[in-house]
């Protein structure tokens, strides 16, 4: 390892890391136990447009609409009420929204998390008979930019060739190893952001 100054570059990055969630948490503390629980509200004050809809659609719309690897849309009043039940069920079991990170463990910026209050609300409003209220009340529907989310990369790199994924079939794991020659001697990479050209077929990407 002491022959390799990438090592221990690497190594001191992730002590600043750390160093840096353990503060985080301590400051977060209040402010998340004060999060913990969901006051109901009286019947039929939680509706779509005023509570609903603004969680799905910071949540959730990103990857559930047209083109997206999520199976269906929620981006509309119909959309999202005719599958109440089931998105009460997943937000509640933690499949949705997917992060895996365990919570016990630190925070981090850009959590996929949703508050105890945003899950009392979701669930409240399904109880209630999900209420769509005042559509004029509701934020608009989200545009989203289909290209570079993070800003104009420095540096693409592309796979060697296309990789075909079969039209049926279990999921499939597959190494590449994509040369980063380009890259030149050391650099710390600040962000990267990845694009299928057919992003309905890939779930997800380890790097
Ligand atoms: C990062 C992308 C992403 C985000 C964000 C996301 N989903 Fe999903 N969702 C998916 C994918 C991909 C699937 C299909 C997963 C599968 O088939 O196992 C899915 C499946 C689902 C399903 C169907 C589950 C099933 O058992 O068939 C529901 C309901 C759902 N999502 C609701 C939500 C809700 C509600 C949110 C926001 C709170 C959300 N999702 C956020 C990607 C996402």
């Amino acid at each position: 390892m002491n022959g390799n100054p990438n090592w221990s570059k690497v190594l001191v990055m992730i002590g600043i890391c750390a160093l840096a969630v353990v503060a985080c948490e301590d400051a977060d503390q209040s402010s998340r136990a004060d999060q913990n629980v969901y006051k109901p509200r009286p019947k039929g004050q939680v509706t779509f447009a005023e509570d609903v809809a603004p969680i799905l659609f910071s949540r959730c719309s990103e990857c559930h609409r047209p083109g997206q690897s999520a199976p269906f849309s929620l981006l509309s009043y119909d959309d999202i009420a005719k599958r109440s039940k089931q998105i009460v069920e997943v937000i509640e079991s933690g499949y949705m929204p997917p992060w895996l990170p365990d919570q016990a463990k630190g925070t981090f910026i850009n959590e996929r998390i949703l508050s105890a209050t945003e899950k009392g609300l979701i669930r409240q409003w399904h109880t209630d008979g999900a209420p769509e209220g005042n559509p004029e009340k509701a934020p608009a529907v989200p545009e989203f930019n289909d290209g570079w989310k993070l800003g104009p990369p420095d540096l693409i790199v592309r796979l060697p060739q296309e990789f075909v994924i079969p039209a049926e079939g279990p999921d499939i794991y597959r190494n590449f190893v994509i040369p980063l020659e380009e890259l030149g001697d050391q650099k710390f990479v600040r962000t990267v952001d990845f694009r299928p050209l057919n992003p309905k077929v890939v779930h997800h990407m380890v790097l």
